[in-house]
C-alpha cells in the first residue's frame, strides 16, 4: 500500500481490524492482502457506483481470487429491504458460493449495511469487507459493525452486529459525491467533536471551506480522526451497552425528522444536523452549554450547506417519532446531549421542555 495511506485500528479482541484510509486504494491490489484465503469474492454495489469504480475494483481484486461475481442493486434507501437481501443469496448460492466467500461492500452506507447483514446471515457468516464511497459511510456507517435492512414499520430494524475483516476507504471517490452528500457526510464528521474532542471541531471550522472543496489532505484528515474516535467509542462498547449510544448525537430529533417528513425527503445527514442544532439548544436548556456554543454548532452546520431549522411538522409530530427511537426506553425518550462540550451524556429530559426546543427550532 502506498506509504501515505494511514491506518486505524478497531480494536475488538478477535474481531478487530484495519481500517486503511488513502487515495487511489481501490486500484492497488496490495489493499486486499491478508485477506481471509478464498476462492471467490462477491462485490455487492449499486447502479450508481457501479459505473464509476465496479471495474476498477474487479481488476485489483482479480489476483486474488479464482473468480470475482457482482450483484449490482438498485439504488436508494427504499431498496434496503428483504428483496434486495435475497438478491444477494440468490447470486451466492445461484454461483454455489462456500462459506469462505469474501463479501466486499462497494457503495455507501445503504451498501454497506445490507452487505454486512447479508454476510451475517449467509452460510451463518462470512468474511466481508466494506469499501466505502461516501464520506458517510467512511467516517461512520463502514465502521463498528452495525448492519441492516429496513422493515416497512422502521428503518435498520432487522439487523445484526457483525464486524468486517477490514474497511478500505478510497478518498478518491469521494471526488464524484453529489455536493449535497458530501454535505451529508460532513454533519456526521462535525458530531465527532462536539462529543468527543473539541480541538477536532476547532479544526473543522477552520477547514470546512477546504473540505467543501474536496482538498485531499483535509478530507484525509477529516476521515482518519472521525475514525479514530469511532473506533475509541467502539472499542469500549462494540453492542451500545453504553457509551457508543453518544455516536447518535443529534439522531434522536433527526430521526423524528426523517419519520416525519418521511424516509428520503432529507437525507439522513441533513436530519443529523438539524438533530444536532435542537440536542445543543436541549442541552443550553439544561443548563450543559451556553449560547455561544449552540451559535458557534449552528454556524458550522450551516456552513456545511446543512439544514439548522426543522420542518414545522409540530411538536406532538417530533415527540411521537423520538418514542419508537431505538434508544427510547419503555416508552421514554433519551437524547444524546452535550454536557459539557467535548463530552457527550444519554439523558431523558421533560417533554415540555422538548416541545418548546422544537418549536423553537422549527421553520414556521
Ligand atoms: P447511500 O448509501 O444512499 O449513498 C448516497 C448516494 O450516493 C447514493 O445515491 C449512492 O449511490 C451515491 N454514491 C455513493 N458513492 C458515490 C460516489 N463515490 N460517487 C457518486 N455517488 C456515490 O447513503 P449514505 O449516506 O452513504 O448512507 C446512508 C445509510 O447508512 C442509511 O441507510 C443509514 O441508515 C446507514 N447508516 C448506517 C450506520 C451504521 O453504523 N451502520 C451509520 C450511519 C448511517
Ligand atoms: N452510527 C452509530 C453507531 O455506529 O453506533
Amino acid at each position: 500500500m502506498n506509504p501515505s495511506t494511514a491506518h486505524v485500528r478497531i480494536d475488538l479482541g478477535e474481531r478487530s481490524y484495519d481500517i486503511a484510509i488513502g487515495a487511489g486504494l481501490i486500484d492497488d491490489a496490495s489493499a486486499w492482502q491478508g485477506l481471509p484465503q478464498a476462492a471467490a469474492a462477491l462485490i455487492v454495489t449499486n447502479d450508481t457506483v457501479a459505473p464509476l469504480y465496479l471495474a476498477r475494483l474487479q481488476a485489483s481484486l482479480a489476483p486474488h481470487y479464482r473468480v470475482v461475481h457482482v450483484c449490482s442493486l438498485p439504488d436508494g434507501e427504499s431498496y434496503k429491504t428483504w428483496d434486495s437481501l435475497n438478491q444477494i443469496f440468490d447470486v451466492l448460492l445461484g454461483k454455489a458460493c462456500d462459506r469462505k466467500t469474501v463479501l466486499f461492500a462497494l457503495g455507501g452506507g445503504v451498501i454497506g449495511d445490507i452487505t454486512g447483514f447479508a454476510a451475517a446471515c449467509y452460510m451463518r457468516g462470512v468474511p466481508f469487507v466494506q469499501v466505502p464511497t461516501t464520506l458517510l459511510a467512511q467516517v461512520d456507517s463502514s465502521v463498528g459493525g452495525k448492519t441492516a435492512i429496513n422493515h416497512p414499520i422502521g428503518k435498520n430494524m432487522i439487523g445484526a452486529f457483525y464486524q468486517p475483516e477490514r474497511v478500505v476507504c478510497d478518498l478518491g471517490t469521494l471526488q464524484t459525491l453529489p455536493p449535497r452528500e458530501l454535505s451529508a457526510g460532513l454533519a456526521e464528521v462535525i458530531k465527532y467533536g462536539p462529543i468527543a474532542d473539541m480541538a477536532f471541531l476547532d479544526w473543522i471550522e477552520q477547514h470546512m471551506d477546504d473540505l467543501l472543496a474536496r482538498n485531499p489532505q483535509a478530507l484525509a484528515y477529516a476521515v482518519k480522526r472521525s475514525c479514530e474516535i469511532k473506533a475509541w467509542v467502539v472499542g469500549q462498547d462494540e453492542r451500545e451497552a453504553g457509551i457508543r449510544a453518544i455516536l447518535n448525537f443529534g439522531h434522536t430529533f433527526g430521526h423524528a425528522i426523517e419519520a416525519g417528513l418521511g424516509f428520503g425527503v432529507w437525507l439522513h445527514g441533513e436530519a443529523v444536523g438539524c438533530g444536532m442544532v435542537m440536542a445543543a439548544h436541549l442541552s443550553q436548556r439544561l443548563g450543559w452549554v451556553d449560547a455561544a456554543f449552540v451559535q458557534r454548532l449552528t454556524a458550522l452546520i450551516a456552513k456545511a450547506g446543512l439544514p439548522v431549522t426543522g420542518p414545522a411538522l409540530g411538536a406532538e409530530v417530533y415527540l411521537h417519532h423520538m418514542r419508537v427511537d431505538k434508544k427510547a426506553e419503555a416508552g421514554g425518550i433519551r437524547f444524546v446531549l452535550i454536557d459539557p462540550p467535548g463530552s457527550a451524556v444519554v439523558r431523558a429530559a421533560p417533554d415540555a421542555m422538548v416541545a418548546e426546543v422544537v418549536e423553537a427550532c422549527c421553520r414556521a
